[in-house]
């Protein structure tokens, strides 16, 4: 938010935010410090992608099986070097990494866990639409020296902060402690993340729907009656406008301003869905619950879903909680169908 010369940088913000928390000793402060550097250094990157080597394949692929971009990997070093070296975290996991990265005895380790997806849209970076960054932040389950797998294991409510980086027309981060939803914009010329988007709050039923309709075929039936009703209406469900860009964070992202709903299906290719729990849907469904939104893998909460893989994927329905309590009530009684 600029008033006149006033402006109010991440910093201030998140300094300012910690004053809410007596007990706080700034540690997680100064690990989002360190998710905003991450996120200025890959933003420095996506803008020059065209100009320096780091566009196209890495010709490697990673363990979900997804071919690796030069930025996915760019971007998956940048974050864990940005928030490995000041002892607030103990291990990072990754997309792009099959296991979880401890923090070498070497270096002092800290209490906090952190999950991340470093590049979301990859399929979009050699064609300049907009890709994202996703992060989520745990506490430690582990006593020192021990951090390891089951410190990422975590479920979802469990969350002390989630966010994303959204590399668009501008580069915005968005995330949330727990106490609302907040966006803050990079202004370049200065290097600093300002307020633009104080406490974010998502309409209760949306303007679009989100969905690769591609798979149509390959849904159940009642996760074709849904997408049906967003299109063309049913009961008290108006007809939407259909926006799918294919980068999770920028579909998310204009849904969570304009009201909408996103949704990945079970589909017979993807028969968990294709996003993962621990660092896609669990940090938005955190950010979304905040803005008043919901999150679900079609009929549970996001954030009651307890991991027993890294990587493991779910069906994701995440928007305008009215929106989503439809598809609820639909997949629902389908669920309940199948249960008997
Ligand atoms: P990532 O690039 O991190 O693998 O994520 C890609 C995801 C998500 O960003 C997007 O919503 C979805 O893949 C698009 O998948 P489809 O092309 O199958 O629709
Ligand atoms: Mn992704
Ligand atoms: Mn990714």
């Amino acid at each position: 938010m600029v008033h006149g010369s006033e402006v109010i940088t991440i910093e201030r913000f998140i300094m300012e935010q910690e004053r809410l928390y007596p007990e706080a000793t700034g540690e997680l402060s100064n690990l989002l410090y360190d998710m905003c550097l991450a996120a200025k250094i890959i933003s420095r990157h996506v803008r020059r992608a065209g100009l320096s080597d780091i566009l196209g394949a890495a010709e490697a692929v990673n363990v979900s099986g997804d071919l690796q971009q030069k930025l996915d990997l760019f971007a998956n070093e940048t974050v864990r070097n940005s928030v490995q070296y000041t002892g607030r975290v103990c291990i990072t996991a990754s997309e792009e990494d099959e296991r979880p990265v401890p923090v070498p005895e070497s270096r002092s380790a800290g209490k906090y866990v952190v999950l991340y997806d470093p590049l979301d849209g990859s399929t979009n970076i050699d064609v300049n639409v907009s890709i994202g960054t996703i992060f989520s932040i745990h506490k430690r389950l582990s006593k020192k020296n021990g951090a390891g797998l089951a410190d990422c294991l975590q479920v979802g409510k469990k969350q002390v902060a989630a966010g994303y980086i959204l590399y668009g027309s501008s580069t915005m981060l968005v995330y949330t402690t727990g106490q609302g939803v907040h966006g803050f914009t990079l202004d370049p010329t200065i290097g600093e993340f300002l307020l633009s988007h104080p406490d974010i709050r998502t309409p209760p039923v949306g303007k679009y729907y989100s969905v690769n309709e591609s798979n149509w075929n390959r849904w159940s039936p009642p996760v074709q009656r849904v997408v049906a009703a967003f299109k063309n209406g049913e009961g008290k469900v108006q007809p939407k406008n259909a926006r799918y860009i294919g980068s999770l964070v920028a579909d998310f992202h204009r849904n969570l301003i304009s009201g909408g709903i996103f949704l990945y299906p079970a589909a017979s290719n993807y028969p968990q869905g294709k996003l993962r729990l621990l660092y896609e849907a669990a940090p938005l469904a955190m950010v979304v619950e905040q803005a008043g939104g919901r999150a679900t893998d079609g009929c549970r909460p996001i954030l009651d879903l307890v991991p027993t893989d890294l990587h493991q994927r779910t069906p994701l329905v995440i928007g305008s909680k009215d929106d989503v309590a439809f598809a609820a009530r639909v997949l629902g009684a389908e669920a309940a169908v199948a249960v008997k």
